[in-house]
Formats: structure tokens, sequence, C-alpha cells
């Protein structure tokens, strides 16, 4: 009984009606004359044996329904789309012109409708019919799916947001699919997606969802890559890379600017720039700021740090006396320059015979600042021996540049004190030496 459905629809009836008639008339050979409402050998009547199911498939495939009826007798199956109560086909008679629409008959109780290659607008309700007065019908729903995809927004453009710090940035990825996708935002590198808006704490989000992802009074540290994945339970999910870029002009910064080394060795002097995009680095010596190149003498390297940051190291080979004196890092990018100094001295290494020097040492105690293993590992060596005298001055120097920032502190105007300064280190190592 509950397999029992009335039509909504009594012009679908009569349409069905009237096309069984026209069936009768063209002579067809399976169409039977047929008394309305109910016949007299079996007083049951049409049943039909199991629900019709419901199809959900991608687009392109091909599908069918199943209906089983017992007991037709006289009566036929017809195949209805519910929403336009087109009549699809009767028994094994196409009406549909659909050439992607069949209907066959197995010969005993199962009728089915073929859909090959399944469109989007064949979604909705199909309702298998039996012409008995009042009719009986059942409907199964097809819903066709389609896999998202992410819309290029203009030709040929490369996907992604530029501003300068403290501006805003908005990037589109707009999906499409059936249904309709949702659209999240990830960073490629896992880190969260910072929200600063005007009047609000800032939001630090795993994700942000929305076609839309706007970032304002963007920091460096949002530059990288950002993916918006598209997915509406319809595999696969897709996804857009966008690059995110925030422009700065370089900061530059000496790990010391100050730095002890005896001749013949080799030493390295270290500075750390920030600065987006990529800068042009460069190493000088000061006087005659003659620019330093690879070579037998110095090694020149830099080393990206993040995306921002970038570690550079000058290392000076066998050191002499003409070695001494003023360098300096530089960066430059489209957006300003920066640069600091660095200032050379030679320490004298103890006289050999001298090696009692060694049971003097007792630390400072202050706490030494935190340094990279094996940085200035020449100067550490040698100024161990005179740590009481000399680390107080580095530690001096130093602490000017300590900010807890992990970046020196000081740019160029706090390091022509320590070029003043560094005679009196240089006097004392000597003092030392000669004392
Ligand atoms: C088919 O889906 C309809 C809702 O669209 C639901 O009422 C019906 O019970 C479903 N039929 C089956 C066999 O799952
Ligand atoms: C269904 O969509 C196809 C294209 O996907 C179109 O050619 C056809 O005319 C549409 N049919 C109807 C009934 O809207
Ligand atoms: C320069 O330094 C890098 C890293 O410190 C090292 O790998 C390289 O071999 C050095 N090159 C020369 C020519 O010394
Ligand atoms: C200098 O040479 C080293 C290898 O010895 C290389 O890694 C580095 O990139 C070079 N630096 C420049 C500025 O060419
Ligand atoms: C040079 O810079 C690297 C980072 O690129 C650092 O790890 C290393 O300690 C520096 N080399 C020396 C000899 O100080």
């Amino acid at each position: 009984m509950i397999l029992l459905k009335l039509s909504q629809s009594a012009i679908g009836c009569c349409t069905f009606l009237l096309l069984i008639e026209a069936l009768s008339i063209s002579g067809t050979p399976s169409a039977v004359p047929h008394t309305h409402g109910h016949g007299d050998q079996d007083e049951l009547g049409p049943e039909f044996l199991a629900q019709l199911t419901n199809i959900t498939v991608p687009q392109g495939r091909d599908i069918s329904f199943t209906c089983v009826v017992d007991n037709l007798g006289q009566y036929r199956v017809a195949w209805i789309k519910s929403d336009s109560k087109a009549i699809l086909g009767i028994h094994t008679h196409m009406v549909s012109l659909n050439p992607r629409l069949s209907v066959t008959h197995n010969g005993h109780n199962t009728w089915k409708l073929h859909i090959s290659r399944v469109q989007i607008n064949d979604s909705g309700s199909y309702m298998c019919q039996v012409n008995t007065d009042p009719m009986k019908s059942l409907s199964g729903h097809l819903d066709v799916v389609v896999p998202p995809d992410i819309m290029n927004h203009r030709e040929n453009s490369q996907e992604e947001g530029v501003s300068t710090e403290g501006g805003s940035i908005s990037l589109i990825c707009s999906a499409t699919g059936v249904p309709e996708p949702k659209v999240q935002w990830r960073r490629e590198d896992g880190k969260d997606i910072i929200l600063r808006a005007e009047n609000r704490d800032k939001q630090a989000l795993k994700y942000v969802e929305g076609e839309r992802l706007t970032l304002t009074n963007v920091h460096r540290s949002d530059i990288g890559g950002y993916n918006c994945i598209a997915s509406n339970g319809v595999p696969p999910s897709v996804s857009k890379r966008f690059d995110v870029h925030v422009n700065f002009p370089p900061v530059i910064k000496a790990f010391n600017q100050l730095v002890g080394a005896p001749l013949e060795r080799e030493v390295t002097l270290e500075c750390m720039v920030e600065v987006y995009p990529k800068p042009l680095n460069g190493w000088y010596r000061n006087e005659g700021n003659i620019k330093l190149h690879n070579g037998s003498k110095y090694n020149i390297t830099e080393q990206m740090i993040s995306q921002y940051a970038w570690h550079l190291n000058l290392t000076i080979k066998h050191l002499t006396k003409s070695d001494f004196g003023a360098y300096s890092c530089s960066s430059v990018n489209a957006l300003g320059k920066s640069e600091t100094r660095i200032r050379l001295q030679e320490l004298r290494m103890p006289p050999k015979t001298t090696t009692t020097l060694a049971p003097h040492v007792h630390t400072t105690s202050k706490p030494r600042r935190k340094q990279t293993p094996g940085y200035n590992k020449g100067l550490n060596e040698v100024v161990r021996a005179k740590e009481t005298h000399f680390s107080n001055q580095m530690q001096q120097e130093n602490d000017i540049f300590s900010g807890g920032t992990g970046m020196p502190q000081s740019g160029s105007s706090v390091n022509n004190g320590g070029i003043q300064e560094s005679g009196n280190v240089n006097d004392m190592i000597n003092g030392v030496k000669d004392g």
C-alpha cells in the first residue's frame, strides 16, 4: 500500500492515456486494447515489487532506472519526467525524441529507463507509472553532479596578490560545480592566515572560507603561497595556488659590528637583511668603496632564511695587515637601500711562550650573547684567553644589537660609535699582550 502513489497530475495521466490510444490506433504489435478501471480477472491489479532507486552520478555517465511490476495484466508501464510531466516512453516505445533516452523490457516483469551520458538538466524525479485508474506510480530521483572546477579570472594573469606592507590584498577563487562547491583558503606552508581588521584584534585562522580572501594591513609574514581548495563532495577536489607578495625596503644589520681576527687566519663577517622582493646584496671595502667579489680572497655567500630574510657572509681568507679596516654589507631592492658597517680589527696572537695566559681565564659574570655555533670561531679562540678585558668590551658592543628579535637592532648610525670604540679595543688587546 505504501508503494501506491497517486499521480499529482491529472494532465500526465490523460496525456498517457491519449498516447496509449494513439499507439493502439497506429497498430503497434504490443499495443493491446484495454478497458479503463479494474481488470476483472485479477483482483490485486498491478503491483510494484521494489522502489525506484535514487541515483547520484557524475555528469557523463550512463544510468538506468528499474521498475518491477507484477500482475500488469492489460496495463502498460510508462516512464515520465515528473517536473515537466513529459512522457518519455511507454512499454518498449520511445516517446521522447532525446536520443540519449531509451526504454527496455526484459519480457517478464522488469522495465528500464536508460539515460546515457547524463547531463545536469537530466536531474530530477522520474516516474514509473501504470495506467490503472487511479494510476499507480513510483518515483526515483536522479542527481547529476559535477566535480568542482576553478575558473581562471583573467587569461594569462598570474595568480598573485601584491602590495606594499600595510596595504591590502584580495584574492578571488571562483569555483563551479554541482552542487555548488565550498571554497577554503589555506597557506601552503601550513601557517595560520592572519586577518588584521581595522577595529579588531588580529585573527589567526587555519583556514578561511569563501571565494574571496581579503588580507588587510598586510605584513611581511604574510608572504608566501596560498591555496584555495574547492570541494563539493564530488571527487576530485581542486585547488589553485596564489602567491602573496608584500614588498618592503631592505633593513640590514650586522651580527657584530666589530670583529677581531689575527693575521693569516680567515674571518667571516655576517649580516642579516630583511627585504622583499629579492634584493641585490653586496659587500664593500669602505676605504675606496670597492665592491668585493668572489674569488681566492673572498667567499661571498647568501642564504635565504625565509621568504624575506637573508643571511650574508663575507669570508676573508689569509688576513693581511691591509685587510683590517671598514667593510659594509648592503642590500638594494626596488623600494630602497640599506647598508651597515663592520669594522675588522687585528687581534695580536699571544706569543707562543706565554701559554700561561690560559690559567688566567675567568669568564665574565655577564651572560654571553647567544651565538650561532661556529660563529666567529677565529675571533673567539683568541679572545677566550683575554676574556676578562675583551669580553666586557665586546659585550658592550653586542648589547647594542641584542634586541631580542633574533636580529641585530642597530643600523649604521650606531656603528659609527663602534668604530670609535674599536681603537680602545685594539689598545686594550695590545696592552694585554704587552703586559
Ligand atoms: C529518494 O529520495 C527521496 C527524496 O529525494 C526520498 O524521499 C526517497 O525516500 C528516496 N528513495 C529511496 C529508495 O531512497
Ligand atoms: C540540457 O542541457 C544541454 C546542454 O548541457 C542542452 O543542450 C539541452 O538543450 C538542455 N535540455 C533542456 C531540456 O534544457
Ligand atoms: C665558500 O663558502 C661556502 C659555504 O661557507 C663553501 O661551501 C664553499 O666551498 C666556499 N668556497 C670557497 C671557494 O672557499
Ligand atoms: C661565491 O662562491 C660561492 C661558492 O664558493 C657560491 O656559493 C656563492 O653563491 C658565490 N657568491 C656570489 C655572490 O657569486
Ligand atoms: C655563514 O652563514 C651561514 C648561514 O648561511 C651560517 O650558518 C654560518 O655559520 C656562517 N658561516 C660562518 C663561517 O660564520
